[in-house]
């Protein structure tokens, strides 16, 4: 549902939250217009009560008592750094170690020993995490590369990993988890790469670090690169868009993808529109790029 189709569902003064700050209609259906414009997020009337958790904290920080004062604000040429707060608070960072652990079981089996062939013999390798919040994702590709190529360091292996939220990108590039979140790693692993700092929390080795460049990037403007990736990791990121943006990403993939390129996407999404033909499934949730037709 657009912002448009927000306001058409009812009354646009009508409140959605009653509590310290009443959304209204309106109030969502602007929020919404303008995320969905800078990030590609559609959010709809049964989002109301999470935009209102999340950013009713963000009105008592700045001491704004109203989404309607927000709203100016953020619409304002004056309001264009709060704006890009309003994206960080918007956007969820879930994410963990080795999630869908069976992508990172199929990259070790199925793509990796290809690709490490390659860089062996001097070619060059590139891996993209797209939307990779605070680099769990990238880290385990990263920690699954090493584990089968300790000399990563001196091929020509990169792994980019981008998100629109330059906060998560900070955190990335630190690499600093709690013990819960590392959990997922395997013992041997979490040994071998992790390190305990003062506050008792877990810093990645430099060495991990290293084989990762991050970089904000949002996925709705011009991207600075031409590819060819070897493989993209674009997993629960393009289930917060709409169809016909998910579709314009998927080709746009399809695009920096090499005939016989993979594809990584979230449990709950699917390729569709035209880009789903420049693809082949090669398991649940991973697909093959058979380049130009
Ligand atoms: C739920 S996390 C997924 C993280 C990781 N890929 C995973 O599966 O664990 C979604 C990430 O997508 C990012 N994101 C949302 N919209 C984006 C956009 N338009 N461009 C780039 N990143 C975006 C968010 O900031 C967030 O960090």
């Amino acid at each position: 549902m657009s912002a448009v189709a927000i306001l058409q569902s009812g009354r646009p003064d009508e409140c959605l939250v009653n509590a310290e700050f009443p959304l209204t209609r309106k109030d969502l259906s602007d929020i919404a217009g303008m995320i969905y414009s800078d990030a590609g997020i559609a959010l709809n009337e049964t989002k109301a009560s999470l935009v209102y958790s999340r950013l009713s904290k963000r009105l008592r920080q700045i001491g704004l008592g109203s989404f309607k004062q927000y709203c100016a604000l953020v619409s304002s040429p004056e309001g264009f750094d709060e704006r890009r707060e309003m994206l960080s608070f918007l956007t969820t960072n879930f994410t963990r170690f080795f999630r869908e652990n069976h992508h990172f079981q199929h990259l070790r089996d199925e793509v990796l020993p290809g690709l490490l062939t390659r860089a062996n013999a001097g070619g060059r390798v590139r891996i993209w995490s797209a939307g990779c919040s605070d680099g769990q994702e990238p880290y385990s590709i990263a920690l699954t590369l090493l584990d089968m190529a300790p000399n990563a360091a001196s091929l020509d292996v990169r792994i980019l990993a981008t998100d629109i939220d330059p906060k998560i990108i900070a955190q990335a590039q630190v690499g600093i988890y709690d013990a819960q979140a590392i959990e997922t790693v395997d013992p041997r692993m979490r040994k071998q790469w992790f390190t305990q700092t003062a506050e008792k929390r877990w810093q990645i080795s430099d060495q991990v670090r290293k084989q990762v460049t991050f970089r904000e990037l949002n996925l709705m403007a011009l991207w600075p690169f031409r590819g060819p990736f070897d493989v993209i990791f674009c997993r629960n990121v393009v289930i917060y868009f709409d169809e016909a943006t998910q579709n314009r990403v998927w080709a746009r993939y399809a695009d920096l993808l090499p005939p016989g390129g993979h594809l990584y996407i979230g449990h709950s999404e699917r390729l569709s529109g035209e880009a789903r033909d420049r693809f082949e499934s090669t398991a649940v949730t991973i697909y093959r790029c058979k380049g130009r037709i």
